[in-house]
């Protein structure tokens, strides 16, 4: 197959940042996706309705005049959220699911939980109006081996979340190991999982390929390739709780290439035609539209889109290095090649 004309799809995990940072981004999601769950984790993060609206203004100001593009905003989830916050969140029609962070696992997420126990109310509060969790799965435990924590917290923390709130709705958010996969497929239906084009197509060896890539350093960090793999079957499965989250996460160049760099994978001007590229690889392009285009809007109860794209196999360049804002913002495979793209 040459050529496929899909949905429209959805992105259902983006990072877009703010201000100069938000309006250099935009655009590649919005040619590309219909809609987008936008992650909170701004600084400060997004913990309000009210500054979720706020947030939504600022995106919806930053669009191309013809856009349609729409944008699906989440709150930060912290200690001191309040059942009243889920409540208005709901009522706003703005607000498709609130973003659990543990406390300090990943970019801008020291205001994160500290304790799920603290956030009883708050979650009866979802359950009762079918807001969904998302949910950044991966202990802070030093004492756990970094490519072991999203296992863990599958034991520690989903599994009994899940059992205790038997009504909650919940994402795990870009997947990446086996286990996960395996977590998600045997949860009831209420649980689903998205999964990124780059732990599609890489695994981690491409962390150390001929010396540190800090532009393929993410959170969850990149695994085995037996994982990978079974990121692969779960995305060309056709079970409808694995769906498209892209995970694109831009950082300036100099805070990648630094003594401590950022983590986080921007993918979004490459975001359907990388996940093109690994469902060929798999032999699967017909399971791509199901993936990127529907499960998500079902899971989230929103319609399917009615236009559609079409994607060719036309390898196109990348460029070394993107305008982001004042400064720089090297995507993925910069100065390499996407195999497909959009007609
Ligand atoms: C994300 C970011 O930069 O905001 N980084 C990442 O590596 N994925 C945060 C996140 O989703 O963990
Ligand atoms: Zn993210």
């Amino acid at each position: 197959m040459n050529k496929i004309t899909i949905i429209r799809p959805d992105d259902w995990h983006l990072h877009l940042r703010d201000e100069g940072y938000m309006q250099a981004v935009l655009p590649d999601t919005a040619r590309r996706f219909a809609r987008a769950i936008v992650m909170p984790n701004l600084k400060p993060p997004v913990t309000t309705t009210a500054l979720a609206l706020q947030y939504r203004d600022r995106i919806r100001a930053a669009l191309p005049p013809d856009s349609s593009f729409e944008p699906l905003m989440t709150l930060y989830l912290t200690d001191n959220t309040q059942p009243a916050e889920i409540i208005k969140a709901r009522q706003s029609g703005a607000v498709y699911a609130i973003k659990y962070y543990p406390a300090g696992a990943t970019t801008n997420s020291d205001l994160g939980v500290t304790d799920l126990g603290k956030c009883r109310g708050v979650l009866e509060a979802m359950e009762a109006c079918a807001m969904p969790l998302l949910v950044h799965g991966e202990v802070t435990d030093p004492a756990v081996d970094i490519y072991d924590r999203e296992r863990v917290f599958l034991e520690r923390v989903l599994a009994p979340l899940i059992e205790r709130y038997s009504r909650l709705r919940v994402v795990a958010e870009h997947i990446t190991t086996r286990e996960a996969v395996d977590f998600v497929s045997a949860a009831p239906l209420r649980v689903a999982a998205t999964i990124t084009a780059h732990h599609l197509l890489l695994n981690r060896n491409a962390l150390f390929a001929g010396g540190i890539r800090p532009h393929h350093y993410c959170l969850p960090v990149l695994k085995r390739e037996q994982h990978r793999q079974a990121l692969t079957a779960a995305a060309i499965s056709g079970s409808p709780k694995f769906f498209l989250g892209t995970d694109s996460a831009p950082h300036a160049q100099h805070t990648k290439e630094t003594g401590c760099g950022c983590a986080g994978i921007y993918t979004a001007h490459a975001g359907i035609e990388l996940y093109a590229e690994a469902f060929d690889q798999a032999g699967a392009l017909d399971r791509l539209e199901g993936f990127a285009s529907h499960y998500g809007a079902d899971f989230y109860g929103l319609p399917r889109n009615q236009d559609r794209i079409t994607l060719v196999r036309e390898s196109w360049p990348v460029p070394d290095k993107l305008p982001y804002a004042r400064d720089s913002l090297v995507p993925f495979r910069a100065s390499g090649h996407v195999a497909w793209k959009i007609e």
